[in-house]
């Protein structure tokens, strides 16, 4: 992630110190820079609009669901992706156009479905036979109708960690392409009278850096498109390829800029509209960690240091798998700074250890620092994707603040859970329990 330093060697993000921020709100802090989420989401809709092809940009809020962030990518003229209702009702409280919204999951509920369809979303993604047929019932019920898209999985095995591929074969999502079960799937959405089928959708993987898994889904999708329209006259309006750009967390991580990620699409979607003589759909994607992964970091403060002669120093902070599951959950690397002594030599080397009463809450485990005192301030980059998203309360540890920082000025746009509202469902057991006679 790129970072500002100010002369005393105190980190800055946004215009704003972290000295400042962590002062204001405490710590654990994730901290948004807004500029980098406009930047980002700028990246991937103005390539498209100089190579001249409709396309929309959704954001795949599971990223980071918040109103205020809802509200940013409604500024820059983003579209939306929700997977369940409280991604949707996250996004109506911020008051997203409706139509610009697509409903993912599969394992939509009747409710889930049936609240898309009252709130007149713009789009639902049908993942399987279930749905198809509970989202037929709702329309018939309602008298209405939806725009759909099938989605399809192409066969893809992206370099990924397994947990978050999922455009191969053997994946929970979708209609498979090779065994029939997409074809079957398509013929019943068009006998529907519901449900408005304007293309496809695939999405083959998360943090991926090579585009040779995108092109090839793109194929296999045109190849779809052209036999189902030989077959039954289908012209697709919509072709929708996903999300999955890769980002920059450690210096061992080498991306392509979002410009080129998208321009490399383009000129594939360009060729096979070309090659199979296919009028061009509207192309969609879904890009979830690359708007707002390298817009965030995270602020802790130090506390006890254990060393190991010989063998490790623990360098303990005051958050950690609550905040941050990734590298407990897909061994995920992560860079760190001393966030206000930035001009100073790092020579030691720490692991970096979470609070939780578990010993696989680790950070980062061979992280270069300066000598670290207890009450330094931490900063750890691109917390920015799947970091708030995927934050609990293991060990009734309340939920980190989330703060938007822009120009030079700082704003709360989540609060800091409190230990009331971590005890709110909790009830008092009575013994014998509490029904009335
Ligand atoms: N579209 C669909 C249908 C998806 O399933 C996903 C992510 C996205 C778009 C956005 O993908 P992105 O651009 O953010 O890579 N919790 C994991 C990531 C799980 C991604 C699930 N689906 C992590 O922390 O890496």
């Amino acid at each position: 992630m790129e970072h500002s330093t100010n002369t005393a060697g105190i980190l800055e993000i946004g215009g704003v110190d972290v000295s400042t921020l962590k002062k204001e709100y405490g710590t654990p802090l994730y901290v948004y820079d807004v500029g980098r989420i406009r930047q980002n989401a700028r990246a991937f809709v103005e390539t498209f609009e100089q190579e001249g092809i409709p396309a929309q940009v959704a954001y795949a809020s599971k990223a980071f669901s918040s109103v205020a962030m809802i509200q940013v990518a409604d500024e820059e003229k983003l579209s939306l992706d929700v997977v369940s209702e409280g991604e949707l009702y996250t996004a109506l409280e911020a008051g997203f156009p409706v139509k610009k919204i697509h409903m993912h999951g599969n394992n939509k509920s009747r409710a889930e479905l049936k609240m898309a369809v009252d709130a007149k979303i713009g789009c639902i993604v049908v993942d399987n036979f279930y749905e198809i047929a509970l989202l037929e019932e709702i329309l018939e019920e309602e008298n209405t109708t939806m725009d759909v898209l099938l989605r399809v999985t192409p066969g893809i095995e992206a370099h990924t960690h397994d947990y978050i591929l999922t455009g191969q074969e053997d994946s929970k999502f979708g209609f498979d392409l090779t065994s029939g079960q997409a074809d079957r799937a398509f013929a019943s959405l068009l006998e529907s009278p519901g449900m408005n089928v304007i293309g496809l959708h695939c999405h083959i993987g998360s943090q991926i850096f090579e585009t040779s898994g995108f092109l090839m889904a793109t194929r296999k999708l045109f190849d779809i498109m052209k036999k189902w329209k030989e077959e039954y006259s289908f012209e697709a309006k919509v072709l929708n390829l996903g999300g999955g750009f890769g980002i920059r967390y450690t210096e061992e991580d080498d991306p392509l800029s979002l410009n080129e990620y998208a321009r490399a699409l383009m000129s594939e979607v360009k060729f096979q509209s070309e090659k199979q003589n296919y009028p061009m759909p509207e192309i969609w994607i879904e890009p979830g960690r690359a708007i707002v992964g390298d817009a965030g970091l995270t602020l802790y403060e130090a506390g006890s240091v254990k060393e190991i002669e010989g063998v490790r120093t623990y360098l303990s902070v005051d958050g950690g798998m609550t905040d941050n599951i990734r590298p407990a959950l897909y061994d995920a690397r992560y860079d760190i700074k001393a966030a206000e002594r930035m001009n100073e030599e790092e020579r030691r080397t720490y692991a970096i250890a979470g609070k939780c009463c578990e010993s696989g809450d680790m950070l980062i485990w061979d992280a270069t620092l300066p000598d670290i005192t207890p009450g330094d301030t931490l900063a750890v980059f691109s917390t920015g994707a799947y970091g708030y998203s995927m934050s609990n309360n293991y060990n009734r540890f309340p939920k980190a603040a989330v703060v938007f920082v822009e120009n030079g000025s700082h704003q709360l746009v989540i609060r800091r859970e409190s230990f009331d509202e971590v005890t709110r469902f909790d009830l008092n057991f009575k013994t014998g329990g509490d029904t009335d006679e």
